[in-house]
């Protein structure tokens, strides 16, 4: 995605370019079926440069849909924000793989196709250049998926971070897994100590 070299890159005016990016992404009308089924594109949000990002999957229905920015307004970002508050995490970015809510004929949240997927991957790959993050915390397989490859396989609790397309990589389980009860949010905490723990080392020790 953001190749090695061009993490050294340094961006003059990245305010700038992260208003102008996420202004292209509002007015983004490249699938057809999501521009029908959402209220609103969501860009990414939070610091920039920033330290950490988040990819989560796609705006919730009763969350960014709603008010614009990823992850507020409902349950799962309700965990995550709470999470990254628990950890101490300050320079963070949030996003998402795909920008629309996905909604099937019934107007509940469905997963977004493949050809969703990569009409939004620009977008991220953006936002990544812009953020310059030396985490990237992937929530979900969906996430991992998109940026790791299909070849690696999503293994939260991983020894240390997957480097791939010049992006460190940490495979997470998505907050709405925590919220269905899959996986004990005390487990959750621990998993989120243990990231703000790898960035602050990072801090003082630049990373490989
Ligand atoms: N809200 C988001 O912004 N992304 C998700 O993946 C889920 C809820």
């Amino acid at each position: 995605m953001v190749h090695a070299s061009a993490r050294n890159f340094r961006i003059r005016s990245p305010k700038t370019s992260i208003d102008k990016l996420a202004a292209s992404i509002r007015a983004c009308e490249r699938c057809a079926a999501l521009v029908k089924c959402r209220s609103q594109a969501v860009p990414g949000a939070g610091a920039i440069p920033a330290e950490i990002a988040f990819v989560g999957l796609a705006p919730g229905r009763f969350g960014g849909d709603r008010t614009g920015v990823p992850f507020e307004g409902d349950r799962s970002g309700e965990l995550l924000r709470r999470m990254i508050r628990y950890a101490g995490l300050e320079s963070v970015f949030i996003t998402n793989v795909v920008r629309c809510n996905p909604r099937d004929t019934a107007g509940r949240n469905r997963d977004p196709s493949a050809s969703e997927i990569a009409n939004c991957r620009d977008h991220l790959a953006a936002e990544m250049e812009l953020a310059q993050p030396r985490l990237v915390v992937c929530l979900g397989r969906i996430a991992w998926r998109e940026l790791a490859g299909r070849e690696r396989p999503f293994t939260p609790g991983a020894a240390k971070p997957t480097i791939a397309r010049g992006l460190r990589l940490w495979p997470m389980y998505h907050p709405g897994y925590v919220i269905r009860g899959a996986y004990p949010e005390k487990s959750y905490r621990r998993d989120f100590a243990r990231i703000a723990r790898i960035v602050r080392a990072e801090r003082f020790e630049p990373p490989d």
